[in-house]
């Protein structure tokens, strides 16, 4: 293979081996967990509950659902400037458009307007202060959505706004001191004067800056809303949104009625990545105001770029650091601030920058360390949640650190984040003062080391870059840590609720939200398990505020540990009930009763499960329970930013191999190796999907996914698929070699697993310092790369510029 950039036939073939061989492995995994014995119902490969939907184009979503008669269609009016004040609204031409039933502003709305997931600075409509482009103005409710779109596209017409200068870059915002949220202030310090001392005396200093820039979700469903009214006020709401009970409360104060007047219901998302989690709620609250006044079914479901230009996503962050550190790179004393770009409101901004900070630590020790978090108020959207929320932000900082802490020192940078990794039994109190006691990354990255290669691999790189003057190879291996919890411990809790139906048929509704990532499956796993009954029996239902109450969202990765022990603890006082039962009728103690196989063992007696559920039920047993969990252990002082926020830590670490072209800035990755620690894992093929999805979303942040807002206008200009490049199946990589780490949760998790949905976004840093290992050696590694993130190709090419224009 003379230009690796140009994947041959043979390769292609060769990858699409692989992948088949990976599939076969899974689906012999499911086979043999139904011939096994029938107990295990947690640990085995099975497919998502709505795998066979899914592909046949039957999964039920929200756009999907049958229309009911006389539904009208919303859309939204948007502002075409960033900064102003909206003076006037001139909305008869709106009105006068075919098919137009109704158009709403802020007046309209009877209760509150705002839809602020925890501070309440964020207008469902304009109230006047023009705050970014693509800000909606007013609401159109037509009879098609065609008609309600053509009318809402009048907005630049129907507005007069008084203009003001737009700050669009956290940089101008930190420089006016102009912020969503106080900063934050995170210090800890093992000598007397803390980090700047530790740095003083260090051996050697360092200081720097970075960016890294934000990322869109990019689910493939929409967001979307379909409202319809109910007798005496109330209202029922179809919402696409990982927090239906967050969704339910907005509503109820934008409508001004109680709680329980509202019923929210999710099915299931067409993906959510965080952008679900708060961001779901101005639809929510348009479509509930609109049903309610006109006494409709009315449904808001937004176009791509309109979803673009209205909705948040990753925070971009942009650092700077002071490093003091020893001869082996050990660091001695940090400084960092990070500054984030929160937009128009607070919305999530200080939990993410608190994640952030909390995660800057990744797997390492830092004995003196001062950080510093800006959220910096921007006229652009409001930026919120997306998978890691913040904690792949705070690590990439250190990692980018000791990169170029290894470069300075002309170690390989594996050698200088393994002398600073987390002790065990010392060094392994974070920053934020919760000591580390599972510890797993020395095993881990070893294990890693070894089963990918890594120093014969980087011998070959080196030899393969000496002789080839145009294509680098770059190689990078990066670990990652990252905290399971809510850093809010009242977050932490959740609610099941079981029923078993006479015919020994079960359905279970939980709190959490389904959005791909599995988590029906896991928990109708556990419920099986318990119960002793095939995975079949069980029906996991949408999730309800009308069933279990009072829901924390489905993030943070904690759905399954959360619902998942919730929905034990229904199972298990069910069971209880009919052991009692059964051993009442057939004798023996109830303790010595066994549920497996579909059946219950009982003094000597093998009895269905559907047989003695039906006895139960004629013996008045009660045959459903609620069930719920409280993680254990937590707490978090806010003020101090001190506690034990986090349950567990999850680990991982990979390595990837890139080849870039230095005249073109083009790059390829050749090949990954991924090590991911899910502890016990609930069910090992939904795990490895998770960790290959997040791997190549992560990628995707890192290196083509690019936002550009712009300069004068404050317009985003990447605002669809066509100037937006998220990765797409090519870009998986031929190679991709994705293990999960042997190894059972120290803490009392679900069944000792551990959570899977954010951590492995943090595997493809190794991408990206992959990348900047090619760009360096373009250089002869004269000189740190100045790469920032992403790294599109033509980040590349102005770094390989610098690298090369370097002469030491
Ligand atoms: N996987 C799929 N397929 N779709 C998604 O939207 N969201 C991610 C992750 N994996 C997501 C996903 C995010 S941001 C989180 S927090 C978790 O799933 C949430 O689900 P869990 O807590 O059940 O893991
Ligand atoms: Mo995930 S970002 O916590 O929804």
């Amino acid at each position: 293979m003379n230009n690796p950039l140009e994947l041959t036939n043979e390769l292609v073939a060769e990858a699409f081996a692989d992948y088949r061989k990976n599939q076969a492995y899974r689906i012999d995994e499911v086979t043999e967990a139904k011939a096994h014995d029938q107990g295990a119902r947690v640990g085995v490969s099975r497919k998502h509950e709505s795998a066979h939907l899914h592909v046949a184009g039957e999964a039920a979503y929200i756009d999907d659902l049958p229309e009911l008669e006389g539904t009208l269609h919303c859309a939204l009016g948007l502002s075409p400037v960033a900064h102003g004040r909206l003076t006037a609204l001139a909305l008869e031409a709106v009105r006068a458009m075919p098919e137009v039933v109704d158009v709403i502003t802020a007046a309209d709305i009877p209760g509150v307007n705002d839809c602020g997931s925890i501070i309440h600075d964020d207008p469902i409509l304009c109230d006047g202060e023009i705050r970014y482009v693509g800000q909606p103005l007013f609401a159109v409710i037509a009879r098609s959505r065609d008609a309600a779109r053509r009318a809402a596209a009048l907005a630049k017409a129907a507005a007069t706004i008084s203009e003001l200068a737009p700050v669009l870059t956290p940089r101008k915002a930190h420089e006016l001191g102009q912020y969503v949220m106080p900063p934050m202030h995170l210090e800890r310090s093992t000598r007397e004067g803390g980090a700047r001392a530790a740095m003083d005396a260090a051996p050697h200093r360092l200081k720097g800056s970075f960016d890294v820039g934000g990322q869109e979700q990019f689910y493939l469903e929409g967001q979307i809303s379909y409202a319809t009214p109910k007798e005496d006020g109330a209202v029922h709401i179809h919402c696409s949104t990982q927090h239906p009970s967050e969704m339910q409360h907005l509503v109820a104060h934008a409508l001004g009625v109680a709680s329980h007047s509202v019923h929210v219901e999710c099915r299931r998302m067409g993906g959510g990545f965080g952008g679900k989690e708060s961001q779901s709620a101005l639809f929510a609250c348009v479509a509930a105001v609109a049903a309610t006044r006109l006494q409709k079914p009315v449904k808001l479901r937004l176009d791509r770029d309109d979803d673009f230009m209205i909705t948040g996503r990753r925070h971009c962050f942009w650092y700077e650091y002071e490093v003091g550190y020893d001869d082996e790179g050990r660091v001695l004393g940090a400084e960092i601030s990070m500054v984030s770009r929160a937009g128009h409101s607070a919305d999530l901004s200080a939990p993410v920058m608190t994640r952030a900070l909390c995660h800057f630590d990744n797997t390492y020790w830092l004995p003196d360390v001062l950080m510093h978090g800006y959220m910096g108020k921007t006229n652009t959207q409001s930026n919120t949640a997306f998978r890691g929320f913040g904690g792949p932000q705070g690590a990439i900082a250190i990692e980018n650190i000791l990169d170029t802490v290894a470069r300075s020192l002309g170690r390989d940078p594996l050698d200088v984040r393994r002398v600073n990794f987390y002790g065990k039994g010392e060094r392994n109190i974070t920053p934020y003062e919760q000591v580390v006691t599972d510890n797993v990354i020395h095993e881990l990255v070893a294990e890693l080391e070894e089963s990918s290669d890594y120093r014969a691999r980087r011998a070959a790189v080196n030899a393969f870059n000496a002789g080839s003057a145009v294509l680098k190879r770059g190689l990078a291996l990066t670990p990652l840590k990252f905290g399971i919890s809510f850093n809010v411990a009242h977050f932490n809790q959740a609610g099941a609720l079981v029923h078993i139906y006479t015919d020994g048929s079960i359905l279970v509704n939980h709190g959490g939200t389904e959005m791909g990532q599995g988590l029906n499956t896991k928990v109708a796993q556990v419920v099986a398990h318990e119960l002793g009954v095939a995975f079949e029996n069980v029906r996991v239902t949408a999730t309800d505020t009308s069933k279990v109450a009072n829901t924390s969202a489905t993030a943070a990765s904690t759905g399954a540990d959360l619902n998942g022990k919730a929905a034990q603890d229904a199972a298990r006082q069910l069971r209880e009930r009919l052991a009692e039962c059964a051993a009442r009728l057939h004798g023996g103690e109830a303790h010595d009763v066994r549920f497996a196989n579909n059946a219950v063992q009982v003094n000597g007696q093998n009895v269905p499960f559907a047989e003695l559920v039906r006895a139960a039920y004629l013996q008045r047993v009660q045959l459903w329970s609620d069930g719920f969990y409280a993680t254990p252990g937590l707490h978090w002082d806010g003020k101090r930013m001190k506690g034990h926020p986090f349950f567990y830590f999850a680990y991982g670490a990979a390595v990837s191999e890139v080849v870039i072209d230095t005249l073109t800035g083009e790059w390829k990755l050749l090949r990954a190796d991924v090590l991911h620690d899910v502890g016990r894992s609930l069910n090992p093929a939904v795990d490895v999907g998770q960790v290959e999805g997040a791997f190549i979303q992560g990628m995707g942040w890192l290196t083509t996914e690019e936002l550009v807002w712009h300069p004068q206008t404050g317009k985003l200009t990447t605002h669809a698929p066509s100037t937006y490049k998220i990765p797409t199946a090519n870009d998986c990589p031929p190679v991709f070699n994705v293990r999960l780490f042997e190894g059972d949760n120290y803490e009392d998790s679900i069944h000792r697993s551990k959570a899977v949905g954010e951590p492995p976004l943090l595997l493809p840093f190794s991408v990206f310092f992959a990348i900047r290992d090619a760009v360096s050696a373009a250089g002869e590694h004269r000189m740190n790369p100045p790469l920032q993130a992403p790294a599109t190709s033509e980040a590349i090419l102005r770094a390989v510029e610098a690298v090369q224009g370097h002469t030491g």
